[in-house]
């Protein structure tokens, strides 16, 4: 582990950026190179672990380009004049996209406030928080059914996702050109709807999904626990009843068979593909005991759908969709391994936890810090350098 802990602290070191007052953090320097909202959340939470400060900094820069309505959003363009082959995306602005991602920030400020137990940081951004898990409830529930919608693919962190072929009309086998170009399409859509979220959701793409939902729970607790530490009683019951909410309509419109799955439209219907995210309800801790022990048993620990040599792939071997190297649609990512881990140990699963993090520290030594792996050989595809892979110092039970 001191191995990987010091190449993870060199690579996080080589990806800093530093501009004007500002300090982040690019995922991957070659392929990556602009900062992004969980990713940030992610290094945040790394960062804890070498320099508090510098987990902080990450924290500032990601908040302040928050848009007056209190969207977060998912990209910061810091500099654009160094050469990359990432491509042009028109979000109508020139700075940052106009789309946000999964909300980390809630916990990435509650693990940076338990290593130093200082209000003042947590006084500082508290308003930024508060702002936008409002926008999120409010914004993005216009029926107010509590449950949290995205407007676009890229909002869950999972941009092609087998979970979104449905809503986007797309077969189940098909190549990352034929996502890319419509998820550009829907870009374009949401740039005429003016990216405004009630209204692009119920003309374009309308999905409620499950790990958005369930990390908006745990960070709504989070959430709560900071106002109970800035003496916000009445904050911290509001974030409460609003995550409480959100689990009960989790169960309500989500469930079926065992599965919390993602719903699209304005019907509810539910997506019936078995991707990683059937395992955030055990982040959320929206599950009973008996209700997770199932789901362990009956689908993460099953060699046909999750149980690889090198767990946990983000999509289930038995889907038509699955593809090993398809990026969202089969390999394995150390993110995933994060969540899945968290949610383990939150019912008490340390032995399972334990073998994640044991295949994660092997994945990273036998392919390095690659941006994800194939769940069978272990080989690593994608960006090189990927920040991601130093989640493993975060897998920090006994
Ligand atoms: C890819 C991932 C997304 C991530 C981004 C930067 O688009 O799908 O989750 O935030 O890369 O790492």
């Amino acid at each position: 582990m001191t191995d990987i802990k010091q190449k993870c602290l060199r690579i996080l070191l080589n990806n800093r950026r530093k501009i004007k007052d500002f300090q982040y953090t690019v995922p991957s320097h070659d392929s990556y190179p602009y900062q992004w909202l969980w990713d940030s959340c992610f290094h945040a939470i790394t960062l804890t672990h070498f320099n508090i400060a510098d987990a902080k900094k990450e924290i500032l820069s990601l908040l302040s380009k928050q848009f007056d309505n209190g969207l977060i959003p998912h990209m910061i363009y810091w500099d654009k004049t160094r050469p990359t082959n990432f491509p042009i995306i028109k979000w109508g602005k020139e700075d940052t996209s106009s789309i946000t991602q999964p909300p980390m920030i809630a916990y990435a400020v509650w693990t940076i406030y338990q290593k130093d137990q200082n209000k003042s940081f947590v006084k500082k951004v508290y308003p930024s928080l508060y702002h936008f898990y409002r926008y999120l409830l409010t914004e993005r529930d216009p029926h107010e059914n509590h449950l949290v919608g995205i407007m676009n693919p890229d909002e869950s962190g999972e941009d092609n996702s087998p979970r979104f072929d449905l809503p986007l009309d797309l077969p189940p086998v098909q190549n990352l050109k034929e996502n890319t170009k419509k998820r550009l399409k829907l870009v374009a859509q949401n740039v005429e709807c003016k990216f405004d979220a009630p209204f692009c959701m119920r003309n374009f793409f309308w999905v409620k999904d499950v790990p958005f939902n369930a990390i908006m729970v745990t960070n709504l607790r989070l959430l709560a626990k900071l106002a109970e530490k800035l003496g916000s009683d009445e904050d911290a019951a509001y974030f409460t009843k609003e995550a409480d909410a959100i689990s009960f309509a989790m169960r309500r419109l989500m469930l079926g068979g065992g599965i919390f799955y993602s719903t699209y439209g304005e019907a509810y219907e539910k997506i019936k593909v078995k991707t990683w995210a059937i395992f955030t309800p055990l982040f959320a801790k929206i599950l009973s005991q008996k209700e997770a022990e199932k789901l362990v048993s009956n689908h993460l620990l099953n060699k046909n759908e999750f149980w690889t040599k090198f767990p946990v792939p983000a999509t289930s071997l038995d889907e038509p969709s699955f593809d090993p190297s398809g990026f969202w649609r089969g390999p394995t990512w150390i993110g995933v391994n994060w969540f899945i881990y968290k949610g383990l140990l939150n019912y008490g699963f340390s032995d399972i936890a334990k073998q994640i993090k044991k295949s994660s520290l092997e994945l990273l030594q036998k392919s390095g810090f690659r941006e994800y792996f194939d769940p069978f050989t272990g080989e690593g595809r994608g960006a090189h350098n990927f920040t991601w892979g130093c989640l493993v110092v975060d897998l920090d039970a006994p």
